[in-house]
Parts: C-alpha cells; structure tokens; sequence
C-alpha cells in the first residue's frame, strides 16, 4: 500500500530541499553504521525484519488464552510503555468499543497517578473478569508501580495467588529493575524489553504487540506494513524517492525558517492517539539542548471549532502535517428530504468522506492562505498494514530529523528533573539534600 507525501503546500524550492541531499545521506551513514549519539539505541531500526517467528506466535498464543478469561485487559505503563499499543489499538478498534461488547476491551492504568481514576477502576474491576500487563523498561518508574501494587492486591483479592499470577503478564528488562525482580518471584508470565530499543520506539516490541494483540488485532500485518518502509529506507538512504527523508527534510527547512511548531491534523477521530505517540516521540527526541521543534496536534473538523482561529490567524510560528485518509472503513450517504428544511439537499447522496475530504481541502486551502505551510501525508486507509507502515516512517524521520537537529535522539534526560522534586518531595531515601533546598524555597 502506498504511502504518498506532497509538500507543494509547503512552499519549499526544489533547490532548497536538494542543497540537504548529502546531509541526508551522511545521517543514515550515522544511524545504520551506528556511530551517532545514542547509537546504542538502534534497535528499533532492524526490529520489523529481525523479529523472531517464535516471539510472535509466543505473543499469539499468551493473547489467546487470556481473551478467553477476559472481559477486560489493563495495560500498565506511562509514555513509550502504552502509547504505541494504544495508538494502534484507538486506531483500529470500534469507536464506541465500551458499548460494543467486544471482549476483551482494553484500558489503560499506571499513565496518571489519579486516585479518582484508579479508584473508579477498581469498582469496575470488581465486576469484571480481567487480566493485565505491567509494562516499563526499568521497572523503576513510580507512575505504574504504584497502579500495579494496587491492582496487583485486587487481582490476587479476586482470584487467589495462583490464578491471578497466571494473569498477570509482565513486560521489562532482561535482568534489571524491581518489576523484573518481583516477576521472577511470582512467576508471572515475562516479555523481554530489548536493551537497544527505548520506550517510545518499542512498539514493535511486546511491549505494544501482547496489547496489540489482546484487542483481537493481527500484529504480523502491523509488522509487514512496518517492513516495508524499513526496506524502503535501508534500499534507498537518501533523499530522492525516500518519503521519509523528505518529511524529515521539509520540517527541517520549516524549523530554520522560524516555523517551530508542527501540528499533527487528522480528520478521523480514531487517529488521536496517533498523534498522542507521534507527539511523545518527536517530543522526547528532540526537545533538547533548547531546540526542537513543539509537536501539537489536532482533530478536524472539530478542533476547526476551537484550534482553528488560532490555526488561522494566530502567531505565524505553525506548519501542519495532514494525515490525510483516502478510503473510509464503511459507507453512510446523506440522505435526501423532501422539505430541505436544514438546506442540507444540496449535498444529498453524497458520502460523508466526500464532505470530509472537501472540508480538509477547503481547511488546507484557507490554512495556506492564512500563512501555514501544509504537508499532506497520504494513507490508503486505516489498517494494521498502513499503520505498521506509518509507525517506523515516522521512527526513521523522527531518528534523521534528530541528527539534522545536532541532539540525542534517543535520551530524555529532561524527564529526571520532575521525578527529582517529586521524590524530595515525598521524602524518599537519598534525597536527602534535594528536600532541605526544595522546602527552602518553599518557604516550608
Ligand atoms: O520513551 C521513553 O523512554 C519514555 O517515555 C518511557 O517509555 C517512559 O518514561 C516509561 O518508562 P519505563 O518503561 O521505564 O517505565
């Protein structure tokens, strides 16, 4: 299935975008010879191809014998460690699935530190039969350990040790961490987070495939679409016929030119938490050093009710990348009236993809207009394969944007500091020193 970029709305010469050429190629030099910062992070790069038949049809099986016990499946995890599985999953289940009663329905926990949250989970919890997966590299991040004690207790409440340890899956490092520790007592089923891949580029790995695929959703096509533009980019390393260097080199050339925020738009709601994960990974990449450009997103025609004066009129520091969807997944035309008392006859028989395609043209063209350069990523439609596609062009732009950039795309030292005060804060051991210099300037 094919991909297609077109950046004519972003207003970039031909020359412009050839003076990147050799940079371009010099930056897959850097990721595939593995010589660049954060080189030992690369993992991701050989992951749709290298992905063993046995670990797939591990994932396969573990998925399958717990659909059968499960009305509901936690996934525990914050940032890499659940937004990939949940992109895929909004993306591709039904839109109303609580209502739908397909079972397993999916939710999520160990993403907020909410007691309300959690506390209205556990009353319906009571009421369901559920599994779950606690998902984090380290094993160390406090936001799901904490969701994972409490659900933990109710699980074991609920079913006994045994049991409940045969429903419990446990997704981490090899060896480190205390989630690796604890797993190893309890017995519970355990996934490996390879050491070379971090969280946001992990969803190809169990951590996005066991939930992937306990909502019912055939991974081995997310990973075929994931090949090809693997392919793609190992066949081709350069700029001329790569669509994932030129998306990187288009934003690139917007960031020089003061344009340094990038809005994700789609015009279907079940893409939202795509963009939720784009954002974390083009977020976390290359938000250092005091660089980066701010990933936003949007959904129209919705947010052309609340984003869209700002979009419009606002501060010229925008550009957009329009998920743009070709076909829809079902049909429904506006039907005729014979009073047309809403005046709506003049659009009768049409579909409503025709009215949402027109109005994502009409919004590129006002957009435009208003002074925000457009680029337009077209998908044939919504499916595993396309999606698999989406995930590893976005992967591979997000690695040679970064390059482009001069940062580390693979860290995130910046997320230490909230987790600094926090433990201070909270008073725990070896953070001794951090407490006394915060309740100063707290005055407490
Ligand atoms: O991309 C990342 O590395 C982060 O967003 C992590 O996924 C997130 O902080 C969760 O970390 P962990 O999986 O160790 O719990």
């Amino acid at each position: 299935m094919k991909l297609e970029l077109n950046h004519t709305f972003s207003f970039i010469s031909k020359e412009s975008m050839q003076s990147y050429e050799s940079k371009v190629a010099s930056t897959y030099n850097t990721i595939f010879n593995r010589t660049g910062a954060g080189n030992d992070f690369l993992g991701w790069v050989n992951l749709p191809s290298e992905i063993d038949e046995s670990l797939i049809a591990d994932i396969e099986q573990t998925a399958s014998v717990l659909r059968k016990k499960s009305d509901i499946f936690v996934v525990i995890g914050i940032g890499g460690s659940y937004l990939g599985a949940r992109a895929v999953i909004e993306a591709l289940q039904n839109h109303f699935a609580p209502l739908s009663g397909e079972k397993p329905l999916i939710v999520y926990a160990g993403h907020n530190m909410s007691e309300d949250y959690l506390h209205e989970l556990i009353a319906v919890l009571d009421k369901k039969d559920y599994s779950m997966a606690v998902i984090s590299k380290s094993g160390t991040t406090t936001e799901p350990a904490i969701a994972f004690r409490i659900l933990k207790q109710h699980i074991i409440n609920k079913y006994g040790e045994q049991e409940a340890s045969s429903r419990i899956v446990a997704i981490t490092d090899k060896a480190k961490g205390a989630l690796k520790q604890l797993a190893n007592v309890k017995g519970y089923k355990t996934y490996i987070v390879p050491d070379d891949v971090g969280g946001r580029f992990s969803v190809l790995t169990p951590v996005g495939l066991l939930p992937i695929a306990m909502a019912g959703i055939d991974i081995r096509a997310l990973i075929k679409g994931a090949i090809e533009i693997e392919k793609l980019c190992k066949s081709n390393p350069t700029l001329n016929g790569n669509i994932v260097s030129e998306y990187a080199v288009v934003r690139h050339i917007m960031y020089e030119s003061g344009k340094t925020n990038e809005i994700m738009v789609n015009y279907e709601p079940r893409l939202v938490y795509f963009s939720e994960w784009w954002k974390q990974l083009y977020g976390e990449s290359h938000g250092k050093d005091h660089k980066g450009i701010f990933p936003a997103s949007v959904t129209f025609s919705t947010d052309l009710h609340s984003m869209g004066q700002y979009i419009q009129d606002g501060l010229r520091n925008l550009f957009e990348t329009v998920i743009s969807v070709e076909n829809s997944n079902h049909e429904l035309c506006i039907p005729m009236e014979d009073e047309d008392l809403d005046q709506l006859n003049y659009i009768a028989g049409r579909r409503i993809s025709e009215v949402n395609h027109k109005a994502e043209l009409g919004t590129i063209l006002a957009h435009v207009d208003g002074g925000v350069p457009v680029i337009r990523l077209v998908i044939p439609e919504v499916s595993e394969y396309v999606l698999g596609q989406l995930i590893y062009f976005f992967e591979m732009a997000c690695a040679v944007s970064g390059y482009m950039l001069e940062v580390n795309p693979f860290d995130q030292p910046g997320v230490e500091a909230y987790k600094k005060n926090m433990f201070a804060l909270l008073g725990k051991k070896g953070y001794e020193e951090k407490t006394e210099a915060l309740n100063k300037r707290l005055g407490i």
